[in-house]
């Protein structure tokens, strides 16, 4: 048996060797021999050649002989241990007694060979060599385990999630900072079966069965629940633990860690929403462009039904213009005649219905002349109230409530009487047999998302509402159309709403109406408020007819038939009338030496209209007066603002009228120009 096999994978093997014998010397040269692989040997025998050769070579065996001449083998000892601590030191000495030999093992020696007895010394040697190398060994282990331990401390302080360590009991030994620092619990707190704790009490049992099942039979454990933050709030954690194994496959301890998946939950949870919710939200957005487009159409409809409607309205105006000043000029020139009296009344009542019918048409098309100023709706409702009680009858209980200190409105008085009375005769004839109108004002401040989306400001409020029937949805949609009614062919034209709300969106402000089958009615006329105070002023012209002086009056407009009808009216009145068929004629007449008192103009002429005729006439003669008949307004209504108006179709006491204002303006309530407001 070679009994040196165990060092044959170490080839080759360093010796130091302190002896001042040759023959020893040689000697043991000759029993390192034996050992497998090569012996390189360096031999000294002093104390500088010792410590030289430490400091310049790497040994891995130190023999030193205990005595020589000039230097010791324990002076030598010291030295190595300092010099090379690792390095096994062998006395091979012939003078070693057995106290010595205990003594310098104590101090450090590795073994000691007696001279005598050389033949041990390659077990000697091997055994120290070995001997060596296992403690090389272990140090590299114990080097590599501080390494892995320093690793793992880093990856554990680094990791984002909460991290703990159990032994094979599931009794939990450690956790990272970051566990600490969630729960605010401290190591003494939670050691051991101390995160109960944190964790909540209905889902706390299943937990606990689920890890002791790991513990008893080793399998990794892996669980969604809550913990406790240490400002109380929970959330959700993936918790995996995995066993740590010994080399024989048993259980160790167990690495755990606690993963926060809260916001991955919630955003799971927000798609599978969505995902559950998305039919139902494609068919609500369907839905929806459906109803805008529903909405729209129903705009671009009514839109178009006011332009056919205005342009009819304008046309039979026109008509009406000289019909009903034909037929009011023969009634008077047949006074005393009491049959014809009778037909011309007839025949100007016909026309007078005719007339309102036509005014509600511009009204809705929003091309109605309206003279516009600041209103006391308050007053002008208590005005009217003797009216309404007479329109209504006796069954219907009338109550009006205004705000104190209301703001004026901005509208045509006249046109909101009508709108007021057309609104108080629907809710009439919704309470067949009686109940209560209530009109009540206020004041209002609309701010953004307005359901009619009118423009930030004040609006005054007027709701006329009635204790009646109600709409149902299909008839709410569409009471506004003009000549829509419900009440049969004869007693309802479809007309009274269309012009309430063309009055109203013509003032800037909108009608809103609010119904529900047998829960009455409620609508809402909004206005604008005034800048100014109400000034006060009547809203219906007298009905006599004042006379004023004889006039020279430049008549100008397109229509023959029409101008023919005013300039009759106007004789009649004892005026001279010099006519014009255009803009352009009349200007012409002005420059060729007619000098009248005052100018009649239409508004709406082919070539120039009416507004820039008196623009250019104003511009030569500032202080001539102009009258500017028309029963149409348009886009160009602001600057006809500035203009006296008289409305088509007039008899010939709204034409005195307006003649005697604007020739007597000492007397007259109206200046030469109105102040726009
Ligand atoms: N206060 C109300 N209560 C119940 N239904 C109403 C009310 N006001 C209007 N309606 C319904 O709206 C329809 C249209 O009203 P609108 O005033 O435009 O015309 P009308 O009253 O039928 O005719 P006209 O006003 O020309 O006499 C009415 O026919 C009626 O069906
Ligand atoms: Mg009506």
């Amino acid at each position: 048996m070679n009994i040196l096999t165990s060092v044959a994978d170490a080839p080759t093997v360093r010796v130091l060797h302190l002896e001042d014998s040759d023959l020893d010397a040689e000697l043991v040269r000759e029993f390192l021999g034996m050992l497998d692989g090569t012996v390189e040997l360096d031999r000294v025998w002093t104390a500088d050649g010792f410590s030289t050769a430490l400091r310049d070579q790497r040994y891995d065996l130190i023999l030193a002989d205990h005595a020589l001449p000039a230097f010791d083998g324990e002076a030598a000892l010291e030295i190595a241990r300092v010099a090379a601590p690792l390095v096994p030191f062998i006395f091979v000495s012939g003078t070693l007694g057995e106290d010595v030999a205990v003594e310098a093992m104590r101090r450090g020696a590795t073994d000691y060979v007696v001279k005598q007895r050389l033949d041990r010394l390659p077990v000697v040697v091997q055994r120290a060599l070995a001997e060596a190398a296992e403690r090389a060994e272990r140090r590299r282990a114990e080097a590599a385990l501080k390494d892995s331990e320093a690793n793992f401390e880093t990856l554990v302080h680094a990791m984002p999630q909460l991290c703990w360590l159990a032994n094979a009991d599931g009794y939990i030994t450690w956790y990272n900072q970051r566990w600490h620092d969630y729960t605010g619990l401290s190591p003494e707190e939670v050691e051991g079966w101390g995160w109960e704790s944190v964790h909540d009490p209905r889902v706390l049992p299943q937990v606990v069965e689920r890890w002791s099942q790991s513990i008893a039979t080793g399998e990794p454990f892996e669980m969604t629940f809550p913990l406790r933050r240490a400002d109380g709030e929970y959330r959700l954690f993936l918790t995996r633990a995995q066993p740590v194994r010994n080399s024989r496959g048993e259980v160790v301890r167990w690495l755990g860690t606690n993963t926060d998946v809260s916001e991955q939950q919630a955003s799971e949870e927000k798609l599978r929403r969505l995902a559950e919710t998305l039919e139902s939200r494609v068919v609500e957005a369907i839905a929806q462009r459906e109803a805008t487009h529903a909405q729209i159409s129903e705009l671009q409809k009514m839109e178009t039904i006011g332009q056919l409607t205005g342009g009819v309205a304008h046309d039979f105006n026109n008509l009406l213009t000289p019909i009903v000043g034909n037929l009011d000029l023969l009634r008077r020139r047949h006074e005393g005649d009491d049959r014809s009296q009778r037909l011309l009344s007839g025949a100007l009542q016909a026309a007078d219905r005719a007339k309102t019918l036509v005014q509600r048409l511009l009204a809705f098309a929003r091309r109605q002349v309206l003279e516009a100023r600041a209103v006391d709706t308050a007053a002008l409702v208590e005005g009217m109230t003797d009216l309404i009680r007479r329109s209504i009858g006796p069954r219907v209980a009338i109550e009006f409530k205004a705000d104190p200190d209301i703001v004026a409105a901005r509208v045509d008085p006249g046109q909101l009487e009508l709108a007021l009375l057309n609104l108080a005769v629907n809710a009439r004839d919704a309470m067949p047999g009686g109940g209560t109108l209530t009109i009540a004002i206020s004041e209002q401040h609309v701010g953004p998302g307005h359901p009619a989306a009118l423009r930030h400001g004040t609006y005054v409020k007027l709701e006329v509402s009635d204790t009646g029937t109600g709409m149902d949805s299909a008839t709410l949609a569409r009471a506004i159309e003009p000549f829509y009614s419900t009440k049969g062919i004869g007693k309802g034209t479809g007309l009274g709403l269309s012009m309430v709300h063309g009055l109203a969106a013509q003032s800037g402000g909108a009608l809103l109406l609010h119904s529900e089958p047998g829960d009455g009615t409620r609508a809402e006329i909004w206005l604008p408020a005034a800048s100014t105070r109400a000034d006060g002023t009547a809203a219906s012209p007298a009905g006599s007819v004042p006379r004023t002086r004889p006039l020279c009056v430049l008549l100008v407009d397109d229509e023959e038939l029409v101008r023919l009808g005013t300039a009759e009216i106007l004789h009649d009145l004892g005026h001279q009338v010099v006519e014009a068929g255009s803009g352009s004629q009349a200007l012409e007449l002005l420059r060729t030496g007619t000098e009248p008192d005052l100018v009649i103009t239409d508004y709406l002429m082919p070539g120039m209209t009416g507004t820039e005729l008196a623009a250019e006439i104003r511009r030569e003669r500032p202080r001539l007066p102009m009258l500017l008949a028309t029963g149409y307004a348009n886009l160009a209504g602001d600057e006809m603002a500035s203009l006296p108006l008289l409305t088509k179709p007039f008899r010939q006491a709204e034409v005195a009228a307006r003649i005697a204002d604007l020739m007597t303006p000492a007397t007259g309530s109206r200046p030469l120009l109105r102040a726009v407001d």
